[in-house]
């Protein structure tokens, strides 16, 4: 997959993505360190660049002069997670035929300054939708973001991902507490509360209880007063919550995102 795109600057770049691999494990682990708050461990690393228990894509710019043209500019990192294990269980359509539902969550994603405002980042995101989709039994991508990182949560609800959770104090980061959001998207119907097919089938469930308990009312000669309709309980954005708190001091080797 490729793009041309107009740069600020000096040449128009043609950005390409690929797997990333081995031999960018230097620059990988040096634009992580530019552009993160926390320190990831080598391991983190050499498993990325290995495809071990992480999935990846990388950005290019193929114009780049002086044998430039194949490093790393932009990046972004993943891995499957058991829904069952995770901490959006309770946001996911629930399946109990299914107990190997399975999620991606986003690790890290990253575009070197000068590369950004072009439309990368939106691209990698893309890549790890479609990878998702085509995972059997995978029913959302998530990510947290830190609650002051103003550029990735545009960028998240311009790829129609929903804020689900804020998280107080999730991230500790130099001495500091930090909220998160936990940003959900989700895949070929793993949305849980109340989908449009959801409302179809409730509806009949209840026209024909209703009907059901008019009848038996009736039968037993009482006031036929049809039941209210329960509210469906949407999970709004930014619900604040104290589950999954999360201490990561900058040293620490957790791969969230922020
Ligand atoms: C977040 C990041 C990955 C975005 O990369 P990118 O390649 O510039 O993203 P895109 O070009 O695909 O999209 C950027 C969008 O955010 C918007 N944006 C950029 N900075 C913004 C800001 N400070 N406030 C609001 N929106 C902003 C852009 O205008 C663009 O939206 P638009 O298409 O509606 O104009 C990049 O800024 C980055 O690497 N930041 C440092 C690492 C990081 O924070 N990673 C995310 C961790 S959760």
């Amino acid at each position: 997959m490729s793009s041309m795109v107009g740069l600020k600057g000096s040449h128009r770049p043609t950005i390409c993505y690929r797997p990333i691999r081995p031999s960018d494990l230097e620059v990988l682990e040096k634009i992580h360190g530019d552009l993160f708050p926390i320190r990831y461990e080598s391991e983190f690393f050499h498993n990325v660049v290995n495809g071990r228990e992480v999935v990846s894509w990388g950005a290019v710019d193929r114009s780049r002069p002086n044998g430039q043209s194949d490093e790393l500019i932009g990046f972004v990192t993943a891995r499957i997670v058991l829904a069952k294990e995770s901490e959006v269980e309770d946001l996911l359509r629930f399946d109990p035929s299914k107990s190997d539902q399975r999620l991606v969550y986003i690790l890290t994603l990253g575009v070197v300054e000068s590369y950004r405002n072009l439309g990368i980042a939106s691209s990698l995101i893309q890549e790890v939708i479609k990878y998702a989709s085509n995972i059997p039994n995978c029913q959302a991508v998530y990510l947290h973001v830190i609650s002051y990182n103003n550029s990735a949560i545009h960028l998240y609800q311009k790829m129609s991902f929903q804020c689900v959770r804020r998280l107080h104090a999730f991230y500790f980061i130099n001495g500091q507490h930090y909220d998160a959001y936990l940003f959900i998207y989700y895949v070929k119907g793993g949305r849980s509360p109340c989908s449009p097919l959801e409302l179809v089938t409730l509806g009949v469930t209840y026209m024909r209880s209703g009907f059901k308990s008019v009848v038996a009312r009736l039968r037993k000669n009482e006031d036929s007063k049809v039941p209210q309709w329960s509210k469906c309980k949407e999970s709004g954005c930014l619900i604040p919550t104290t589950q999954n708190k999360r201490i990561l001091k900058s040293e620490d080797t957790g791969c969230q995102f922020v």
